[in-house]
């Protein structure tokens, strides 16, 4: 049955954001994600925007995994994991995950917002404190909403270890002290400060949770992560991080800790408890994807060159972009509308990369998002650049 008043509300806000210049086109790819595709009525695109940091969307080992996992075992498990839902492939994948990611056992999930989901409402009790980055990804953001009453949570300002201190001593009499926060920050591009963050969690007998997702693949001389990076490999409690980026793109997302968190999320854990597992062509390809940067770690260090590239050519150019190792660039425009209307106009060029604006960034702070890969080749860099010059 319509409902007048629901009917109202929704063509009030699709008007006002078309109006106001913040409507998001949805451009249609019709070719596999790789650095140029094919974008239904534009022809070929190159693309900045995507978070294939390493090219291994459309690598052909990644491919023929994922087209093996479907042949081996079906579309998919008809099943939650506890039923009759887990396959070998689940923990071959877990375990090269853990492996890789240096801690003693891994959950994969459907993905890392699921995995965020579990997280919090599985782990944390009542009279716990959860302490977390203002900036932290919207997956931790609704993930902490979902935890039980009573537990006291506090938000410090981005990277201010300081406030964070504060908020330690202040919650010393909690069962347990939980600080979470992202590796690498999906919007700002920047790095949490974890050789800090691990010694405050010692100091203060917290446990220390890192989304990895933008970090996995991305930092660290063999792409293990934020932990590679700062030289912490193996020291963090508790990784979540996605298969949907670097590590294949397709979907997925896992927990990474000790092996008895692992057993409380199987055991506990709602969304795996109470929905379906990976599909095994996504465990295998992700699995794939993970062997590919074990023997090939020059594709990392390819990256890392890109990245220096880009951020020395943009900044030659004169643009606004935070310094940073990562492969996240923002270019800061701060007007939502200029954003978008720059993001056009790049794509008329046949440049792919997205304004991004409320809510996903504070309002006046809206940017473009460049994101780095390894499988751009110099000429797309250059072209990009001369784009960005014209711009
Ligand atoms: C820091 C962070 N965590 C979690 C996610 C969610 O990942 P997924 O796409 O696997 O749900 C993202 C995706 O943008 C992210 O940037």
């Amino acid at each position: 049955m319509p409902n007048a008043n629901f009917q109202q509300r929704a063509d009030a806000l699709i008007r006002n954001l078309n109006e106001t210049g913040q409507l998001k086109p949805f451009y249609e790819v019709e070719s596999p994600m790789r650095p140029v595709v094919q974008v239904r009525g534009h022809g070929e695109v190159l693309v900045l925007c995507a978070n294939n940091y390493l090219g291994l969307a459309d690598h052909p080992e990644v491919i023929a995994a994922g087209i093996k996992g479907l042949q081996d075992y079906g579309a998919g498990t008809a099943s939650v994991r506890f039923i009759c839902g887990t396959l070998a492939c689940h923990h071959d994948l877990e375990s090269r995950i853990a492996k890789f990611v240096g801690t003693e056992a891994a959950l994969s999930y459907v993905s890392c917002w699921n995995a965020n989901e579990a997280l919090f409402q599985t782990l944390v009790a009542a009279d716990d404190a959860v302490l977390s980055d203002e900036l932290n990804h919207a997956s931790i953001i609704d993930g902490m909403r979902l935890m039980v009453k009573g537990v006291n949570k506090q938000v410090y300002r981005h990277s201010d270890l300081n406030q964070l201190e504060e908020q330690l001593k202040a919650t010393q009499s909690a069962p347990c002290r939980w600080v979470v926060t992202d590796g690498v920050f999906s919007m700002e591009g920047d790095v949490c400060h974890l050789p800090q963050l691990v010694e405050l969690c010692e100091r203060y007998q917290a446990l220390l949770i890192v989304d990895d997702s933008h970090g996995i693949g991305v930092l660290g001389k063999t792409g293990r992560g934020t932990p590679e990076h700062f030289d912490l490999f193996g020291k963090i409690d508790i990784l979540t991080g996605t298969l949907g980026k670097s590590l294949g793109g397709a979907a997925g997302g896992y927990i990474a800790a000790s092996r008895r968190t692992i057993e409380v999320l199987e055991q506990r854990g709602r969304p795996s408890l109470f929905s379906n597992a990976l599909p095994a062509t996504v465990a295998y390809s992700a699995g794939k994807a993970i062997e590919v940067v074990e023997r090939h770690p020059e594709i990392v260090q390819r990256l890392h060159q890109n990245v220096r590239r880009f951020r020395d050519g943009l900044k030659q150019l004169g643009f606004d972009c935070h310094e940073s190792p990562t492969a996240i660039i923002p270019i800061m425009i701060g007007d939502e509308a200029e954003a978008i209307r720059k993001s056009k106009r790049l794509f008329e060029m046949g440049i792919m990369i997205i304004g991004f604006g409320f809510p996903v960034v504070p309002r006046g702070q809206a940017r473009l998002r460049l994101q780095v890969s390894a499988a751009l080749s110099d000429e797309h860099i250059q072209r990009a650049l001369d784009a960005f010059a014209k711009l």
